[in-house]
């Protein structure tokens, strides 16, 4: 394994992280694909074993129990100091507003929660899941910075966010003198590469770590079109929405992997990897099976050359934007962002 540092942070991080959306009770979540706490504990172990310390979750994975299990495996198996935690927290609900739950009070009562289901004191990484329309970025701004302060999270990251938004969240975090968010979790791989146009540079610029999720297509980038055949190709409704409208495009790319993928002897994961590899920190993978994380961590030692890079990326057209991305947008045509509680202009 090869480990590097988080952006502007001093958290030392595998450059690869665990995603941990497949561990958790399937009677208790959006998927019903997640796997139960003993096949997810070996999972865990192995990639301990290969010197993944990374590792992502969030509360709303299967209702907490993917931060549970992810929480009692790590306290069986690791050091506490040794790992890297992040987790993150979803937007307060319609029910939260009408009963005046402020931003602030929603990131402290989700901190709690997520400490409770990990069984831990402080996360390494708390991280904004989805950018939240109706509540004032600098509530949520203030609330992470009380989290911090309080010393239940090392440092903040941001998730499915527009480059600008970013930029301007973060402006406000420094004009305040709040905690800023240091990494970036967007959606990137090699069929969906729209993080190209504003997120990369801008992360660049500033420093920012960029630890892109679904950095397999969710198992796209992993074999042949048609090959599937697992339970989560089957059930992810999700993954489909996201890649089945422009699988015909991406099958040109996804060809490509499988050609240098037997040129070097190596698997399709192993390729897809070391290009993302070439463009970010760390990819974060999902595994639902021991092989998956074997397989993931080989790609850090596969060095592609500048020209496979290059034949690669050129087939790549630009896409709609899919999933999560596609719903940040306001509700209706008036609807503003609200960047402070007084609504002031930044
Ligand atoms: N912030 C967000 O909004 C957000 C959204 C989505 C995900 N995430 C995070 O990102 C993580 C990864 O996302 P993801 O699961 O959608 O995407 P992924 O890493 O692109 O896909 C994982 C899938 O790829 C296949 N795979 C993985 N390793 C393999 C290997 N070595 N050989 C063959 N196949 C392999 C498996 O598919 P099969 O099971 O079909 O074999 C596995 O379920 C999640 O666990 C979560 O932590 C965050």
């Amino acid at each position: 394994m090869k480990y590097t540092k988080l952006g502007n942070s001093e958290l030392n991080v595998s450059r690869i992280c665990m995603g941990c959306m497949g561990f958790g009770d399937p009677a208790r979540g959006q998927h019903s694909w997640t796997i139960d706490e003993a096949h997810t504990r070996q999972i865990i172990r192995r990639g301990l074993e290969l010197g993944v310390n990374f590792y992502d979750t969030a509360v709303g994975y299967q209702s907490g129990t993917s931060e549970q299990y992810l929480g009692r495996a790590l306290r069986d198996f690791a050091k506490r100091e040794d790992v890297v935690v992040a987790t993150k927290f979803l937007p307060r609900t319609m029910e939260e507003i009408e009963r005046g739950v402020s931003g602030q009070q929603h990131i402290e009562n989700m901190i709690n929660l997520s400490l409770k289901n990990l069984g831990m004191d402080y996360v390494d990484l708390y991280i904004y899941h989805m950018w939240d329309w109706n509540t004032p970025i600098g509530d949520i701004l203030d609330g992470l910075n009380r989290v911090v302060k309080a010393g239940k999270a090392r440092y903040i990251g941001i998730s499915n966010c527009f480059a600008w938004q970013l930029a301007k969240a973060n402006a406000l975090a420094r004009q305040e003198g709040y905690a800023r968010f240091i990494s970036v979790q967007g959606h990137y791989n090699l069929i969906f590469r729209e993080e190209e146009r504003e997120m990369a540079p801008y992360c660049v610029e500033e420093h920012i770590a960029m630890t892109p999720y679904s950095a397999l297509a969710s198992g796209r980038l992993s074999r042949k079109p048609g090959e599937a055949g697992t339970k989560r190709a089957a059930e992810d409704a999700y993954a489909k929405f996201k890649y089945d409208a422009t699988a015909q495009q991406d099958g040109i790319i996804i060809d490509r992997v499988a050609e240098l993928a037997e040129k070097h002897g190596v698997s399709m994961t192993e390729v897809s990897l070391a290009w993302l590899l070439t463009k970010v920190t760390a990819p974060i993978v999902g595994a639902t099976k021991q092989h998956h994380i074997e397989g993931a961590v080989k790609a850090v030692e596969l060095e592609l050359t500048a020209a496979e890079v290059a034949y690669l990326e050129e087939p790549y057209v630009p896409h709609p934007l899919a999933g999560v991305m596609a719903q940040n947008k306001p509700e209706s045509a008036k609807q503003k962002h609200v960047w402070t509680t007084g609504d002031q202009k930044v």
